[in-house]
């Protein structure tokens, strides 16, 4: 494995899923404070009320980073920790928590990737309708401009919104997130103004920040066809098109692709579709989230007639996502020929396995390890096919509240004792050290 002298090494994780804290020091509540409160939307019931406690252990986990020689820590800011209502008063001690955690990573020699927004909308906001409503453009710009103000004199890498996909359709269509919702003229909104929103916070944040880099971050798996016949083909574009280029053809070219309109149909109704050109603000990097493939083929069942089909074998984590780190080269060769981002990063890439209890001060997670080799291995091939990659988050650091599978997943590269808080690393954490260290 070949990796360039610059390239920058780090770890992901986003507000909700490790703060805690609940509402304390004037945190308001965001909708997956909601929606994890209310019975049978979590598994196990579980909420992100304490999750990793980093709120008061933040120093602990810097510290831990600083162990595994981590470069660069990508983290999400909640915004209702700081604008308890969404829009207005701000809560001071929710800045001043983002302010020590930034110094704390600085003194480190860690360099902080902020991400605006991984999930957790102020739920004073979902109940003016959320995302759905145009106004949370404003809502998002406005918050976007106070945190790049607050931080962007050390700041310098700024993510917009993690996985614009999965807010609107998971959270309003499938409503496996929160908020919940089945309505997929919702989920065809809230993308739309998560993309406005996108368009109008990058300059803001440019303004405050005048050496920024500023880019988003998508979930794209490596899209392939069960078999050649030509509608397996067709429902490999049509899976492709409803996922990934309704997001990088605004994001890219200022348009929606026509051959996604014209299928969703009635679900775009009252939606501006020429307005989304405001999307296509130049950016310096695309944020990349990649962990599987997904195979489709034909299917009768409307909306889209598509069916994700599982292979006859067990490369499978415990998500029931296929481990297919090929993919993860093919995709950046794509992603760099069809759309020339200035720069990529691989934002998230990690897996769930069932982790044995430490014994010896360590957990053994051998398939974790062995998958991020087989990643890392896919990236280094891709950057000698000529793709601008620059860097590498592994998700997660620790173990947290992973959204609707609650704590039963665990994606860490640090293991978490929920009962006692106590984080112990795993052998994926040792080797990811190695590599760093150019060891491995
Ligand atoms: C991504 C999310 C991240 C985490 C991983 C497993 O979709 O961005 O928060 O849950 O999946």
């Amino acid at each position: 494995m070949k990796f360039p002298d610059q390239f920058l090494w780090g770890a992901a994780t986003a507000s909700y899923q490790i703060e805690g804290g609940g509402l304390e020091e004037g945190r308001g509540e965001c909708i997956w404070h909601r929606f994890s409160h209310t019975p049978g939307k979590v598994m196990n019931g579980d909420t992100g009320d304490v999750a990793c406690d980093h709120l008061h252990r933040y120093r602990e986990d810097v510290a831990l980073m600083s162990d595994l020689g981590l470069q660069a820590y990508r983290f999400s800011v909640s915004w209702p920790r700081v604008l308890p209502a969404g829009v207005g008063a701000i809560n001071p001690a929710g800045l001043d928590f983002y302010d020590r955690l930034v110094d704390g990573l600085l003194e480190a020699h860690i360099q902080p990737f902020v991400t605006l927004y991984h999930w957790d909308l102020p739920q004073a906001l979902q109940d003016r309708g959320g995302w759905e409503n145009p106004d949370s453009v404003q809502w998002f710009a406005d918050y976007a401009a106070l945190m790049a103000g607050r931080l962007g004199d050390r700041v310098k890498d700024w993510i917009t919104l993690n996985e614009p996909w999965v807010v609107a359709f998971m959270g309003n269509y499938t409503g496996d997130h929160a908020p919940g919702k089945h309505d997929l003229s919702a989920a065809y909104k809230a993308a739309h103004h998560q993309l406005l929103g996108h368009g109008k916070a990058v300059p803001l944040i440019r303004s405050a920040v005048p050496d920024a880099k500023v880019g988003i971050t998508l979930n794209i798996n490596y899209f392939d066809a069960a078999t050649d016949s030509e509608a397996d083909q067709l429902a490999v574009q049509r899976q492709d098109g409803y996922v990934a280029r309704w997001f990088l053809d605004p994001l890219y070219k200022g348009c929606y692709p026509t051959d996604i309109v014209e299928l969703v149909g009635d679900a775009l109704e009252g939606i501006d579709l020429d307005a989304v050109r405001a999307a296509a603000v130049p950016t310096d990097f695309l944020g990349l989230n990649y962990y599987t493939r997904n195979t489709a083929a034909y299917s009768q069942e409307e909306p889209l007639h598509i069916d994700l089909v599982k292979h006859d074998h067990d490369r499978y984590t415990e998500m029931g996502w296929e481990i297919y780190p090929d993919g993860l080269r093919k995709l950046l060769i794509q992603l760099h020929q069809d759309y020339a981002p200035g720069a990529l990063y691989i934002t998230e890439n990690g897996a769930a396995f069932e982790d044995p209890a430490p014994t010896d001060g360590v957990v053994e997670d051998p398939e974790r390890a062995a998958y991020l080799n087989a990643h890392f291995e896919a990236a280094s091939q891709a950057i000698e096919a000529g793709v601008p990659l620059k860097g590498y988050f592994v998700w997660s650091l620790l173990d947290n509240f992973e959204w609707a599978y609650g704590y039963s997943r665990r994606f860490g590269v640090v293991y978490v004792d929920f009962e006692t808080q106590r984080r112990v690393l795993k052998r994926s954490a040792l080797y990811l050290r190695d590599v760093i260290q150019g060891k491995a």
